[in-house]
């Protein structure tokens, strides 16, 4: 009887969870394929998925051209146990053991640290994706391509039979995610798919914090992804044992699509264009003293505003181009281009200016607020607006994309 399975190397021993990244390069040599397999108590489908896929990728890959990695998170059924038992027959299977600890994507992670190729993959445990695609994906990947995904939803791609509840659910939950994160799910054609394959280089370094199960979401929101491959394949049915998808899941999953959506903003480029936007407001409060004031020159109150305002959007503007959007602005010199921003930044505040006093209009009119707070808060919807768009089209850069320098991390040999 094998004695119980040693952690791998310190570095795989379970750690609390946190940002977990890749190291750069794998091993040199003639492994390429780390295909890695997540199991929670998995122990009467592990034998038949490892047995199907030795046969499938020793002719391909050669038995040193692969690794497969089980990853069980301590299965009550001791799925760990089959699968240390099957080592001995298939040399290329490595078993991690992890002891207080849960979750599919965690579990993948782990399972990608300690691969050794460069080519990661994962397919589930329970043949419900269907072993022979993983050779059309790593194909893929010879092929060019950053990821390779096995899809539901293209040409040769279904499930078998799901109740409309089930359809419903798995596609309510994809138009959720297109919603808060359309630059990634709408990268692929089912990003809830378990089933991939990727070039290590595209998150070697990049700290990855999934929740739950869609691992796939994480790899294209914080991956550096270029060209992405799909293929059709069938959803099977389970035949041993059962899903471990809870409603949990999908609360886990919101949280998700929110912590990639937050990583998303520029947080530190929010607050300094809020900064800036703090100066304007004073410029603009100050002249509309000095021009509208009684005591002072005594304009005209809407004259006075809308130089004030117009000298406040222009102090905003130079402000932002030499600070918040600085390295952006660097891409695209001159005087010509500086004006060109410039008047985007005034017509995208000027809108802004318009939605200010509808929102006040409408808070204090409809909702019966307080006029101050009201103002407050249609500023700060106003500051959004005016970040978030300048950002998407002012100082959007359209030339030549430059190569994006890894973080940290370097680029394998
Ligand atoms: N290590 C580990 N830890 N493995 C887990 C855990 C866990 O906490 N939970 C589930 N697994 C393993 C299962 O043992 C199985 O091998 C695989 O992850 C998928 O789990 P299922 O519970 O069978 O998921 P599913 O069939 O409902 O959903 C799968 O297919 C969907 C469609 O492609 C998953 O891959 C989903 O991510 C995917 O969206
Ligand atoms: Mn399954």
């Amino acid at each position: 009887m094998p004695a119980d399975p040693q952690p791998l190397s310190p570095a795989l021993v379970p750690t609390p969870i946190g940002p977990l990244a890749v190291s750069d390069a794998g091993t040199p040599g003639a492994l390429r394929l780390s295909l890695v397999i997540p199991t929670y108590n998995e122990r009467k489908n592990v034998g038949e998925l490892v047995a199907r896929l030795a046969a499938l990728l020793d002719p391909q890959l050669g038995r040193d051209g692969y690794e497969l990695i089980v990853v069980d998170d301590d299965s009550p059924d001791k799925t760990w146990e089959v699968a240390l038992a099957l080592t001995a027959q298939y040399p290329q299977l490595r078993v991690i053991r992890r002891v207080g600890e849960r979750g599919l994507s965690t579990a993948v992670i782990r399972g990608w640290q300690a691969a050794r190729g460069d080519v990661l993959a994962v397919i589930d445990a329970d043949l419900q994706h269907p072993p022979e695609v993983v050779a059309e994906l790593y194909q893929r990947i010879q092929g060019g391509a950053d990821l390779a995904v096995a899809s539901r939803n293209v040409e040769g791609g279904g499930v078998s039979n799901w109740s409309a509840t089930r359809r419903a659910l798995s596609r309510g939950a994809q138009l959720l995610g297109l919603l808060i994160l359309p630059g990634v799910l709408g990268r692929v054609s089912d990003p809830m798919s378990g089933y991939f394959a990727l070039r290590r280089r595209i998150i070697a370094g990049v700290p990855l914090s999934p929740l739950g199960y869609k691992i796939l979401i994480e790899v294209i929101g914080r991956g550096r992804l270029g060209t992405v491959a799909e293929v059709g394949y069938v959803f099977r049915e389970r035949h041993e044992g059962e899903s471990k998808v809870t409603w949990r899941l999908y609360v886990e999953y919101l949280r998700h699509l929110l912590r990639l959506r937050l990583a998303k903003v520029p947080l530190g480029r929010l607050v300094r264009f809020a900064l800036v936007g703090t100066t304007g407001l004073a410029v603009d409060m100050g002249l509309l003293y000095l021009f509208s004031d009684p005591s002072s020159l005594g304009w005209g109150l809407t004259r006075s505003k809308l130089l004030s305002a117009e000298a406040a959007i222009v102090n905003n503007f130079l402000w932002n181009d030499l600070w918040t959007f600085r390295d952006l602005a660097a891409r695209q010199r001159g005087l010509r281009h500086r004006f060109r921003r410039l008047l985007k930044f005034n017509v995208i505040c000027g809108i802004g200016l318009g939605m200010n006093v509808v929102l006040l209009n409408l808070m204090f009119n409809l909702l019966h607020m307080n006029r101050y707070l009201a103002n407050l808060v249609a500023i700060g919807l106003v500051t959004l607006w005016n970040f978030w768009v300048n950002l998407k089209l002012s100082w959007r850069y359209t030339g030549a994309p430059e190569t994006a320098a890894p973080v940290g991390s370097v680029e394998p040999g």
